[in-house]
């Protein structure tokens, strides 16, 4: 039986672990070649650590091990040059681009007052502008090919109700809400879809590294405003696989999802809903 995503080409940012990787295997199980990118060197201001070229490395075992391609490079989402160049080898390699999956990004928790320009600046460059990189890096080759295709960004629980002690990453997954909208209007007559989508708590190194850890900068908000203690909280406790998200990413992905586009796909277990 054919794969759901058979054929096609995926271009996955953050794909070194976490959400990311399993995106990569989840599409390649149902038939896509993947290009991957991430980082290979500590973001700065990142409570927890950010990935390295060894976990790329394993995402690429990983693709092989399911018989299908992957070109992976080595990229920082900051650098449109660097993402255009990785972009145009994977194009080169497997002839096309069908599906996008804006995914790297960092979270750097705090009550309001810890948060300096600095920090606001990365969240913003990397979350927001990051994600516009790795969509205007993909664009030039999806209307080429004319084959339409579909771009989905990943924001967060986040992006739909504000999390206490979060101000930057808010403000960034907001922005990638209105971002995914504004492309699906324009892109829709070329039949490229854009959807985001909006995970509640998923067991990566990212929740893992600021969720329940004494020192980060949760626990001092916590501390500080007690009152917000439980304004994001999910309806289906525990942590979520990354698969979940990947199978949300994947139905988007799919030509399952031919209608759907600007649509914001909370995978929360109920955390944003009322
Ligand atoms: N884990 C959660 O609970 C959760 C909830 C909602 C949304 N999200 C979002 O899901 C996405 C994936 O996160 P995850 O949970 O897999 O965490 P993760 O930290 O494991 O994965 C994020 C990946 O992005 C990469 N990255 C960071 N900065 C980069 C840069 N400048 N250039 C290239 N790559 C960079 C990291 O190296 C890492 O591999 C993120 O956008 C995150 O904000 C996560």
């Amino acid at each position: 039986m054919a794969g759901r995503v058979e054929g096609k080409v995926a271009f996955i940012t953050g794909a070194a672990r976490g959400q990311g990787r399993s995106h990569a295997l989840r599409l390649a199980e149902e038939g896509a070649d993947i290009i991957a990118i991430d980082i290979d060197q500590q973001v700065e201001h990142v409570p927890y650590a950010t990935a390295t070229a060894d976990d790329l490395r394993e995402t690429v075992r990983q693709v092989e091990a399911l018989d299908r391609r992957i070109v992976a490079e080595v990229c920082d989402v900051r650098d449109l040059e660097e993402l255009k160049s990785a972009v145009s080898k994977g194009v080169a390699e497997f002839g096309r681009l069908d599906i996008v999956a804006g995914n790297a990004g960092v979270d750097i928790v705090g009550p309001w007052h810890d948060m300096t320009p600095e920090i606001v600046r990365t969240t913003i460059d990397i979350n927001l502008i990051g994600v516009w990189n790795t969509v205007m890096a993909a664009l030039p080759h999806m209307i080429d090919a004319g084959n339409g295709g579909s771009i989905i960004l990943t924001s967060s629980a986040n992006g739909i109700k504000a999390g206490p002690w979060n101000v930057a990453y808010n403000m960034s997954k907001f922005g990638v809400t209105g971002m995914a909208k504004s492309f699906a209007q324009e892109l829709a007559k070329d039949r490229i879809r854009v959807n985001s989508v909006h995970p509640g708590g998923v067991d990566t190194p990212m929740a893992n590294g600021i969720l329940g850890v004494p020192e980060s900068g949760f626990t001092k908000g916590q501390e500080e405003n007690p009152d917000l203690f439980g304004m994001l909280t999910q309806w289906i406790p525990g942590m979520m696989p990354p698969r979940e998200i990947s199978n949300a990413v994947l139905f988007l992905a799919s030509d399952e999802a031919s209608w759907v586009t600007g649509h914001a796909l909370a995978v929360d277990g109920g955390m944003t809903q009322y």
